[in-house]
């Protein structure tokens, strides 16, 4: 269709120029990360980029597109930044924004043909297990989980029909690692393709495109928000693959999940200091960690930052520092996790993750029917207050 093929040109002129420079100057992630999407207006010189709330846009009258977009649904220049700033800090090709994570997730398994068959790692945020449960049957798309961190289970799960291969590292809300470069050469030789959902990571502290993975997918609403006000979904291709990238954008366009002007603006302004945001919710994270491991009212405690955690050697690698989420169980079951819950003062008893705030959550109780979460866990999204206040509430929680 001759109207898409200018509006499309210019997205990639965006990226391609921002990637040549990063080429040129060798630049880091944190400097990526606060001028990816960032050029200047043309119309006005603000540097803080402008939100284009428009819903249309001015077209010749046989539908040309002489200033490269027609209509929101299909795209707004609000929302090629924030797509050219994620393609960047990811060093992928192509991203395309969402209203949301599962809305993300939900448009890249639209994409497969049906009779494809879809591997899941066995912990997986809880959403995705009901659309796998619930919603790809209908979509004749066939569903299976393994554990993919034991290369025998990830070989005996794979189906003539794999497509596609998904996981998250860390999951939630185990926090269990994953090794992506081993499970991309798998869905390789098998010829299908390794979708990882970054969310927990970031690509301030994990980049999977350079590790073999083909699609990145994050819950923009969390880290790369950064608040927990601002509600969005991306993925991001190694490859531009000019066929799935179409798919992509007609599923989209299609089935309207776009993110809203507002909201790529805001995780655009979230991505700014998502590196100085992380190495805090990390740092804090470890100092929580390392507290609760110590103590006899902890049964067991998950972050992939303690030594002993099973993932502990993969996660050194694969990522920049352990992240900022800990799951623990505090000894005494079900009960006592509701208890210590309910004792805390400074952290909040919300869902979500990834803002400024701490939160806990008892999973079990949150996700429902299909939940696989212990009874006893307690998963904490650390934030950036001081790590010592933090370590205070809990302990006073857990002694009652
Ligand atoms: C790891 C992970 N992926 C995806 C999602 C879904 O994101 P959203 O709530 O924006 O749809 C979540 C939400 O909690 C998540 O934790």
């Amino acid at each position: 269709m001759s109207i898409g093929s200018p509006r499309k040109l210019w997205r990639r002129r965006l990226l391609l120029e921002f990637k040549a420079d990063e080429k040129g100057g060798n630049l880091r992630f944190e400097t990526i990360a606060v001028h990816a999407g960032g050029a200047v207006d043309p119309a006005t010189g603000a540097v803080a980029p402008p939100i284009h709330l428009s819903t249309t846009f001015e077209h010749g009258p046989a539908a040309e597109v002489p200033h490269g977009y027609l209509y929101i649904r299909e795209g707004n220049p609000t929302q090629t930044r924030l797509e050219q700033a994620l393609a960047a800090v990811e060093g992928g090709e192509a991203a395309f924004v969402f209203a949301s994570g599962m809305a993300a997730g939900a448009a890249y398994l639209q994409t497969l043909p049906a009779g494809a068959h879809v591997l899941f790692h066995r912990d997986l945020y809880y959403g995705f297990r009901v659309l796998a449960q619930d919603y790809l049957p209908r979509w004749g798309i066939e569903a299976s989980a393994a554990d993919l961190g034991d290369d025998a289970a990830l070989a005996a799960a794979l189906r003539p029909a794999t497509r596609l291969i998904w996981a998250e590292t860390p999951t939630n809300p185990l926090l269990e690692v994953l090794d992506l470069r081993r499970i991309a050469e798998a869905a390789h030789a098998h010829g299908a393709l390794l979708l990882v959902d970054g969310t927990l990571a970031t690509p301030a502290l994990q980049r999977p495109l350079d590790l073999g993975v083909d699609v990145v997918l994050h819950a923009t609403t969390k880290y790369l928000g950064g608040h927990s006000d601002v509600q969005g979904g991306a993925l991001v291709l190694r490859r531009r693959d000019p066929e799935l990238a179409a798919r992509l954008d007609r599923v989209r366009h299609d089935l309207g999940a776009v993110a809203s002007p507002f909201n790529s603006w805001l995780v655009l302004r979230g991505l700014r200091s998502l590196a100085c945001r992380m190495e805090r919710h990390a740092a804090n994270a470890l100092a929580v960690a390392v507290a609760l491991a110590g103590r006899p009212e902890v049964a067991a405690v998950h972050y992939p930052g303690l030594p002993d955690h099973p993932g502990h050697e993969i996660a050194r690698r694969q990522m920049r520092a352990f992240g900022g989420m800990v799951s623990f169980r505090p000894a005494g079951g079900r009960e006592q996790a509701l208890r210590v819950a309910s004792r805390l003062r400074l952290f909040l008893n919300a869902t979500s993750l990834g803002g400024t705030e701490s939160l806990i959550e008892h999973r079990a109780s949150a996700e429902g029917a299909h939940s696989t979460a212990p009874p006893d866990l307690l998963r904490a999204s650390i934030g950036l207050e001081h790590p010592d206040d933090l370590v205070a509430d809990l302990l006073q929680a857990l002694a009652g």
